[in-house]
């Protein structure tokens, strides 16, 4: 049977780019549904006219999108998922969500006699064209199971982690660390320059000592030439930084640098950097 696939985005198009190559037939929908069809001519998918009509089609639907409000949206919106034919589905939803959104969806799914899996990814548009995601799932340990083999097809590294929300709450704890070393790294590299080394050889520098890292591989090259192509847009990590601090307020405790890492994002935006990758960061350091 066909899976459902929402969310054409940088990410979402990656993914299922990916699945299609691994032998899965998608049904897909996209909000600018030009996006939709133009993957549908590349890729031979099928497009459905909105999730509502998407989900009597098939009895599972992956949903990536923008953030919380946009998920919602989709899956109880205005013909949304749940308008259509929704009982004994699942909804897996990769969307990095703000996790109290998370737990309610599950509930409200559960009360349709429907299934929601909190199911966000680590890593970004060039790991999931080459299978290489992580996914961090919660919700029922059976719909999990059931899932996995999809799974498989993208991702390197599967969690599950227990009750809905807790793979939203895992996701947000990696991207403090994320956004954080971006920042750094981007200042550095442009502290770097501003006292007058070439940047090639500064960023050399800052690999071979404590700049070492799995994010200073993938971004090297964006930072050499300055090109900020977004894989992952700045205006998501500041999105992400959000919900984070809605944790360390929910735990009860603090953190000065998930708060200064976001207003420095916040500042790019505010820059007109939010549509570029997250590593355009360097430009606010390094541009007056
Ligand atoms: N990019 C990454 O590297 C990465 C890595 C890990 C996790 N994530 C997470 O994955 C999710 C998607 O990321 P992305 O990079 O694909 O995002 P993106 O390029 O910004 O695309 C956002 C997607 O959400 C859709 N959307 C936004 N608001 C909507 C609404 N109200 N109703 C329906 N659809 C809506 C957009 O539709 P339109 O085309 O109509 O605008 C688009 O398909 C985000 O939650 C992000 O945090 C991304």
């Amino acid at each position: 049977m066909k899976v459902g696939f929402i969310g054409l985005g940088h990410l979402g198009r990656a993914i299922a780019k990916r699945l299609i190559e691994q032998g899965v037939e998608l049904i897909v929908w996209n909000r600018t549904i030009e996006k939709a069809k133009d993957f549908a001519k590349e890729t031979g998918a099928e497009v459905a006219s909105s999730p509502m009509e998407l989900i009597n089609k098939v009895d599972r639907v992956f949903v990536i999108v923008f953030d919380s409000h946009a998920s919602e949206e989709v899956i109880f919106g205005e013909k949304g998922l749940i308008k259509g034919d929704i009982k004994g589905k699942t909804v897996i939803d990769m969307t990095t969500n703000h996790f109290a959104y998370a737990k309610t969806a599950y509930e409200e799914l559960k009360k349709l006699g429907a299934y929601y899996l909190d199911a966000p990814v680590l890593g970004s548009v060039i790991p999931a064209l080459k299978g290489e995601l992580t996914i961090v799932v919660g919700g029922d340990r059976e719909k999990f199971e059931e899932n996995k083999p999809l799974f498989e097809k993208f991702c390197k590294a599967i969690y599950y982690v227990g009750e809905a929300g807790k793979g939203s709450k895992a996701k947000l704890i990696n991207n403090i660390v994320l956004g954080g070393i971006m920042d750094i790294l981007a200042e550095a590299v442009a502290l770097g320059e501003l006292s007058g080394f070439d940047k090639e050889t500064i960023i050399n520098i800052l690999n071979d000592g404590a700049g070492k890292s799995y994010i200073l591989d993938v971004k090297k090259k964006k930072l050499l030439e300055e090109d900020f192509s977004t894989h992952f847009s700045v205006n998501l990590i500041y999105k992400d930084l959000h919900y984070a601090q809605d944790l360390i307020k929910e735990l009860g405790v603090f953190s000065f640098t998930t708060a200064a890492v976001k207003e420095t994002y916040g500042l790019a935006r505010k820059k007109g950097l939010g549509n570029l990758d997250f590593s355009a960061v360097y430009k606010v350091l390094k541009e007056d």
